[in-house]
């Protein structure tokens, strides 16, 4: 028997939802992106909150839609309740306990990182595990040691700014618009990666956690000198060359954490994996080390909320369904994956 759940993602900036089948089959992915936000350099949470609040319905109707289903055909309704902006969730978090509530179907709340690491499970459901996983998005960056459905644990995360925060960042002192990482890798593709050398923060011997503010620090140091010293600045090879450390570290630590624990397979998912430079600098050092590596389309990597009903499906299979009266939490803790 086949199970049909609706998903809604609205965790940050984007309004998202989708229709997924049996946790592989994307009947639907709608994803209304607030592009109100880059003339302010960054997401301004209250702005996100009423542009969600205005999407939601018309987004949720695209999907059921261009799913030809109608709401009294789905099976379960899901959506993400944190991490995330709180008034954010807010929105997807009680449109779908509203619509559970009226259809009288079970609902089921989402860690927004488990739907990360799901959007790897909906294009390879059977990627071979235990699986190292690395988590690499604008708010987070985690590596996780994935042992089957039921058991995960958290092997190292960043100490400061996520990875994707990073790219923000630098991209915003090189003058470019938000989201930054886009932006930045477009403009480090005619630059030169070993033209400047950024500092690349690999921690204690055995650590698998992550720093880049150091990094993001350096980049600004570079270019406030050049500057007060009247030197001209190659913004290309700036770009090609933070984008080099990060991926250096990223890929690394990767590598290290699944050799360390004998992974059968790496999984890389969040914003930053859609990066190009990133794909294909892990996809050959895992070849080279002889570890199978998948990394979903880019369009799985950056928030959606396809990711949210394979999570949603994988849960449901267990009848792990959630009350109607979960709260939305913002700063829901990676431990309770
Ligand atoms: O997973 P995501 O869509 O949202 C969060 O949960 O944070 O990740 C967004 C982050 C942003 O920081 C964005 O700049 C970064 O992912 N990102 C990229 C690329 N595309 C998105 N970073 C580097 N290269 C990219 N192509
Ligand atoms: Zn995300």
């Amino acid at each position: 028997m086949s199970s049909i759940i609706l998903a809604i993602e609205t965790s940050c900036d984007e309004t998202a939802a989708a229709v997924v089948e049996d946790g592989v089959k994307v009947l639907a992915n709608i994803i209304a992106s607030q592009d109100i936000h880059r003339r302010y350099g960054g997401v301004v949470p209250e702005i996100a909150s009423r542009r969600h609040l205005e999407n939601i319905g018309p987004v949720v109707q695209e999907a059921l839609d261009q799913a030809r289903i109608s709401p009294a055909g789905v099976d379960a309704i899901a959506a993400t309740y944190g991490p995330g902006l709180v008034g954010s969730l807010l929105v997807g978090l009680s449109y779908a306990k509203g619509l559970a509530f009226a259809l009288k179907k079970p609902f089921i709340g989402v860690h927004h990182l488990v739907g990360h690491i799901y959007a790897g499970f909906l294009e390879y459901p059977e990627l071979p595990l235990p699986a190292v996983c690395l988590v690499a998005s604008g708010g987070h960056t985690s590596l996780f040691y994935l042992v089957s459905h039921e058991e995960r644990y958290l092997l190292g995360s960043t100490r400061d700014d996520a990875a994707g925060e990073a790219f923000d960042k630098v991209a915003r002192a090189l003058g470019l618009g938000y989201p930054g990482g886009p932006e930045l890798e477009k403009l480090a593709r005619n630059g030169d990666p070993q033209a400047i050398h950024f500092p690349r923060a690999w921690l204690e011997e055995d650590s698998l956690d992550f720093s880049f503010s150091g990094l993001k620090t350096a980049v600004a140091n570079y270019l406030r000198q050049r500057k007060e010293a009247g030197l001209e600045i190659n913004l290309s090879d700036v770009a090609a060359s933070f984008q080099e450390a990060v991926v250096d570290v990223l890929v690394g630590k990767t590598l290290k954490a699944a050799l360390k624990n004998m992974a059968k397979s790496i999984l890389a998912v969040g914003g930053v994996a859609s990066n190009r430079y990133f794909r294909f600098s892990l996809k050959r050092s895992a070849r080279e080390a002889g570890i199978p590596v998948f990394i979903p389309h880019p369009v799985y990597c950056t928030d959606n909320a396809a990711m949210i009903g394979c999570a949603a499906y994988y849960q449901y299979l267990r009848g792990q369904f959630s009350s109607l009266d979960l709260d939305a939490a913002p700063g829901l803790p990676l431990e309770v994956l």
